[in-house]
């Protein structure tokens, strides 16, 4: 086989990958994660504050610990520390574990997309 006939005879596996890419969103990495349930009410800037406070730096950081953003009672008396465990047991439950909050969201009950978001997450800097 020559060389020109050797590239060619990658195309199929080439968009067979793509076919596979496009028709499942198990591929999808944690920005995709974020930009379809998150970002509508959270920014990734510092002190960008939406309907949800910015989640620059979040991993790591205290719960309710921005100073400007306004918090309910609930969650100023939750006392948390977003480590990668304590985000996934909220993000798959958040009324479940802070009961009261007012972040209305169901929760993300894919543990693959939940793992690949709390990486995304903590790729962020804060300030
Ligand atoms: C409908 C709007 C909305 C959506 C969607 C949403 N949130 Fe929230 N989020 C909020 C609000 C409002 C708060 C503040 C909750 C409170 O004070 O009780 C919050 C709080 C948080 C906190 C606590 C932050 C802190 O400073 O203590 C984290 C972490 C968080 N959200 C992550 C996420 C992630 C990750 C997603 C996507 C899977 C998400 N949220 C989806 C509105 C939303």
């Amino acid at each position: 086989m020559n060389k020109k006939m050797k590239c060619l005879s990658l195309i199929p596996v080439i968009a067979m990958f793509a076919v596979l890419g496009s028709a499942t969103t198990a591929f999808a990495d944690g920005a995709d994660v974020f930009n379809d349930n998150c970002a509508v009410c959270h920014s990734v800037e510092v002190g960008v504050q939406k309907l949800g406070p910015s989640l620059a730096g979040v991993v790591g950081r205290k719960s309710a610990s921005l100073a400007d953003f306004p918090y309910s009672p609930a969650m100023a008396a939750a006392g948390l520390t977003w480590t990668k465990p304590q985000l996934n047991n909220y993000l798959t439950n958040p009324q479940g574990v802070v009961h009261g909050t007012k972040m209305l969201f169901p929760g993300l009950k894919n543990s693959k997309e939940r793992t690949q978001l709390i990486d995304y997450l903590a790729t962020l800097k804060g300030p």
